[in-house]
């Protein structure tokens, strides 16, 4: 693993934007898989800045994401909104094509859902993978136990990611969501390059485990050491706990 530690949140966030810069210049043609939360805030806005300002031309660059909850689409915490909200409604160059998971359908249809997904995923193998880090270091929502081999489903959450959730959205308890569908590690360690991001002291122990645990279910973020072309970005709080790697 590539490891970078810079000082702040900001300085994490550009660094991010570079990788994702440095592909879409040298590949027009690239194919990008994203996820959403805080961590990638940051990103989003280097990213809308520098397509707004004509330095990133991503029209021929495609656009995915990583999981959906199982909710309405215009759900204030969805990743649809989320996508809209901090980049597809932003940025004036629109990307060569959008794939969303919809987690609104009804129940009967969810297993369609995964079906067409997984065609979407088929059809355009990623060059990069974004990935953020749960506390308990998840991976999507591929939570502590779920086997590596597990390919796109829908998966519960652990009560730590829904509080996360219900932080970062501001959210009362019974309005969180509690399941996801998500690409599985399958489609996850398909990607050429992946990007680790983590932040702040809540990812400390998370970024501990991804380093050092076992290689092993219950700490889905180990399972990153077996990829070979993967960079992780830390701010100093993520990386507060790992020492030598300083
Ligand atoms: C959530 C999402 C992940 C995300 C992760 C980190 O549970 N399902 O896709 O990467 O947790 O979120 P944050 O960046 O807000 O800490």
């Amino acid at each position: 693993m590539e490891v970078i530690i810079v000082d702040t949140y900001d300085d994490m966030s550009y660094e991010c934007y570079k990788v994702v810069e440095h592909l879409v210049l040298n590949n027009r043609n690239a194919s990008i898989n994203t996820t959403t939360g805080a961590t990638y805030d940051g990103m989003f806005e280097y990213l809308v800045e520098a397509i707004n300002g004509y330095k990133l031309d991503i029209s021929n660059t495609v656009f995915s994401n990583l999981d959906e909850y199982i909710s309405p689409r215009d759900a204030k915490f969805s990743v649809y909104t989320y996508m809209h909200n901090k980049f597809y409604n932003l940025i004036k160059m629109k990307p060569l094509e959008i794939h969303l998971i919809d987690g609104s359908v009804s129940k009967d249809r969810i297993q369609d859902e995964i079906d067409r997904y997984s065609k979407i995923l088929e059809n355009n193998p990623r060059d990069l993978q974004i990935l953020g880090l749960g506390t308990n270091a998840h991976l999507g929502a591929n939570e502590p136990g779920t086997a590596f081999h597990q390919d796109i489903f829908v998966a519960n959450s652990h009560q730590s990611t829904i509080e996360s959730t219900i932080s970062y959205h501001n959210l009362e308890a019974e309005e969180a969501p509690s399941q996801m569908i998500t690409m599985g590690y399958k489609e996850i360690m398909e990607a050429k390059t992946i990007l680790v991001a983590a932040s702040g002291k809540r990812k400390a122990q998370a970024v501990y485990d991804m380093f050092h645990a076992d290689i092993n279910p219950e700490t889905p973020a180990s399972i990153l050491r077996t990829h070979p072309n993967v960079i992780c970005i830390l701010d100093k709080e993520a990386a507060s706990l790992l020492g030598e790697l300083k």
